[in-house]
């Protein structure tokens, strides 16, 4: 529902359970008034807004020492007139002017989400479903509109916003600022949590007090990367994972950004997110219009666990696109951590008829099947298959792993080009580069100029053909480097620094054309692991490669923290072999597994190399996660023991159906402790009033013939807890022979 009040012109955004409102104020610029909980609808909301008179700063009217934009809380914030804090928008002129003044002109509302062209966004399947609000504001002098639009959705807690600039005028204008969304938050009594981390350590939960002046986090490596995620939230003090406030700001894009917080003089929190302005810079020509991506800002009064809840609906059901949006998901077998670069077609379909036995579905053919490739440093952009490895090519391969029961899936890297390419000696300008200078690589590579068009239909080409002669079900699509020495040969000086930007459109619409080709193939994104895990990249890849390390201890913080804002239907996760290859580390294949479960599931390592009892135990897994697979990627995730607080030892988790008829549970600890204390674990999301048999999944030769179990109510699971048994005491107890560390626990909950 979006209501509109005229005098004064104010708009409330209004679903069962939460509010936005904002108005125009004084000189036409919009003020933000309240985003929070549900309130009623009432002729006028003025009084939420802060003015008053206050020295010691600067006004928009003469004789006027009320009206600053300084006092202000605003929607959009521009550049520069009394607004003294980092706008949402800065335009720069011909004349030198930054200044921008846009007023409110006009507005509409309708039912309905639309789309952002060439943009990866949130989508409605019936229009009833939304309503949008589109606002134009325009500026006299650059003779340009600022069109904001709104969007809240009647069963998601979430508002999505987007700003889009169209020159009019006569003149060039140069955006060097567009953020996606601004709010002025009333006070800053505020944590802002964080996705932090670095390759193979995705995605680790951190959390700081707001203070006085700015906070950020952002990118500029041409990915959302590794190291921020496009995502903060803003949780008052007291707000736990169940109760309490908290707003979450998630950017759809998947390059530079930055997501930032500043306290103001009055204790106002400036809340933004959107493209990253360093080194960014658009070109506006008369009769042009950009389009900033889309902000997902969510409220919840639930916590964070409410908060992520509601990103994981939307983000499953509305952003996820396709016919795997609804499908469960295939159990792959990856033959990266098998093989690296050296197998051949022998290897590959002994691994493939191996997997099928124990009940895997799909395998995949990682890095190295193409051009002359048996190590890092060559054949990217050679799209051909390697005559010496797979003499039938990828349709022979493709059909015998199809022959032995298994669907077949592919690796690309499809943005990068080796200097050692065939690619790379016809177009040695395709790669990023400034002419003159050294050219950095990562992994030994190269970055592809994706904003060139030509490029993009070269690699688009190459692609089509593999995937038309083979029956491919499935694409890993990697991008392993960072950008540097960022310039390309076909834009003008003046058009640099649109790369990044542009880049990313050129991915986009790569994506988009074989997604349209192909809309049976299910496609997995992947960054040297998890660089670009973002809500841009789900647009077009339902799941996401989580993390190069994929070991069990390592993957309970990486898959903790990636669940904040991502479902667990993209969360690719799988078995590896031990020791693990990021940290040698040794853990249980029970255990590798039971974290493995809470993902996409897959196996990475050589099954023709295990041992019978290892057969026996990945056949019992996989035939348990086919058993339970529509409740872990459909159903409702919590969180219920956090591994970045306290001494870290211990992480819980669980998933509950749709109807709360059937939970699943696990809970990990690093290491064993000698004669612990009897804990007990607090679960959530049942019914109350529902008697539920709970089973404890104790035997990982066969979950089937796990403990009897006992019957309990609901509440008492919740409220009074599970037993999280004996543990470890430091006698013989239970009989247990392996070592205590790196140990899991799963319990099956149903309805009795
Ligand atoms: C990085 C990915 O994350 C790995 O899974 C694997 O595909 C390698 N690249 C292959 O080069």
């Amino acid at each position: 529902m979006i209501f509109e009040n005229e005098s004064p012109r104010q708009f409330h955004l209004q679903n069962d359970e939460i509010s936005y409102v904002l108005h125009v104020l004084k000189n036409g610029h919009l003020g933000h008034l309240y985003f929070g909980t549900r309130l009623n609808h009432r002729e006028d909301f003025s009084h939420f807004q802060q003015e008053a008179e206050r020295a010691g700063t600067s006004y928009v009217y003469e004789g006027d020492m009320n009206f600053s934009l300084d006092l202000a809380r605003l929607e959009y914030p521009v550049y520069g007139s009394t607004d003294y804090r980092e706008p949402a928008l800065q335009i720069e002129q011909l004349n030198g002017s930054r200044i921008s003044d846009f007023k409110y002109a006009s507005h509409r509302i309708y039912a309905g989400k639309p789309e952002l062209e060439g943009l990866p966004a949130t989508y409605v399947d019936e229009e009833e479903e939304a309503r949008t609000l589109e606002i134009t504001l325009h500026d006299r002098v650059m003779e340009a509109d600022l069109i904001l639009t709104y969007t809240i959705f009647k069963n998601y807690n979430a508002i999505t916003r987007s700003s889009k600039v169209v020159n009019h005028g006569r003149e060039d204008l140069n955006l060097s600022r567009v953020l996606s969304a601004s709010i002025d938050m009333p006070d800053s009594d505020y944590e802002m949590i964080q996705l932090s981390g670095s390759w193979s350590r995705e995605r680790h939960v951190k959390s700081r007090r707001i203070e006085s002046g700015v906070q950020s986090i952002g990118s500029t490596r041409g990915t959302s990367s590794s190291q921020q995620n496009p995502f903060y939230a803003l949780k008052r003090p007291n707000t736990t994972e169940d109760v309490g406030d908290v707003i979450g700001m998630s950017l759809v894009y998947s390059g530079n950004f930055l997501g930032q917080v500043e306290v103001d003089h009055y204790d106002v929190a400036r809340a933004s997110i959107g493209l990253q302005p360093f080194d960014f810079n658009w070109k506006l020509e008369p009769g042009e219009a950009f389009q900033s991506p889309e902000a997902v800002i969510v409220f919840s009064n639930q916590g964070m666990n409410g908060m992520s809840q509601i990103y994981h609906n939307l983000y499953h059901q509305r952003l996820v696109r396709g016919k795997w949006r609804d499908r469960e998901r295939p159990i792959l077998i990856n033959n990266w951590e098998a093989t690296y670069f050296d197998f051949d077609e022998d290897k590959i379909v002994s691994i493939a008829s191996q997997a099928k036995e124990l009940g895997v579905e799909l395998f995949v053919l990682d890095d190295g099947w193409f051009g002359k490739r048996d190590d890092d440093t060559t054949s990217l952009g050679d799209w051909f298959y390697d005559e010496r490895k797979l003499p039938g090519g990828i349709s022979r391969l493709a059909e015998k792993v199809t022959e032995a029961g298994l669907d077949f899936g592919l690796w690309f890297e499809p943005e990068m080009v080796s200097k050692q390419s065939e690619l790379f000696e016809k177009h040695p300008d395709w790669a990023i580069q400034v002419e003159g200078r050294p050219m950095s690589h990562g992994r030994n590579q190269y970055i592809l100029d994706f904003s060139r068009k030509e490029v993009v239909d070269y690699i688009y080409e190459l692609m089509h053909d593999v995937l038309s002669n083979a029956p491919v079900t499935y694409v890993k699509w990697d991008m392993n480097r960072y950008m540097t020495e960022i310039s390309s040969a076909a834009l003008p000086s003046d058009r640099q620094k649109e790369l990044p930007h542009r880049y990313i459109l050129g991915v986009y619409d790569l994506y988009e054309r074989l997604i349209r080709d192909f809309p049976e193939i299910l496609f997995e994104s992947c960054a040297s692991g998890g660089a670009r895990f973002d809500p841009g990249m789900l647009y077009y890849a339902p799941q996401t490669w989580t993390s190069d390390d994929t070991d069990a201890v390592e993957r309970l913080k990486i898959q903790y923290g990636t669940s904040m804002v991502y479902p667990l239907s993209t969360i690719g996760a799988h078995v590896s072999e031990v020791p693990n290859h990021q940290v040698k580390r040794i853990t249980s294949l029970k255990t590798r597994g039971e974290v493995a479960f809470f993902g996409t599931f897959g196996y990475e390592l050589d099954v023709t190399n295990m041992s019978e009892a290892e057969k026996e135990e990945t056949k019992n897994q996989i035939d348990f996660y086919k058993q339970h697979r529509e409740l872990i990627q459909k159903g409702d995730f919590y969180r219920l023991v956090n591994p970045f607080e306290g001494t870290g030892n211990d992480t819980a988790w669980m998933v509950v159906s749709d109807n709360r008829d059937k939970a699943l549970v696990g809970h990990y600890r690093v290491l064993a402790r000698p004669n612990d204390g009897f804990h007990r674990l607090y679960v959530k999301g049942l019914d109350p009033d529902k008697k539920y048999h709970v089973r404890q999944l104790a035997s990982h030769e066969d979950y089937n013939e796990s403990h009897s179990g006992s019957t309990h109510f609901g509440d008492e699971l919740m409220f009074a807890g599970l037993n999280l048994g004996a543990g470890y005491s430091g006698t013989q107890a239970g009989g247990i022979k392996e070592s205590g560390d790196f140990s899991s626990t799963l319990w099956l909950i149903e309805e009795a």
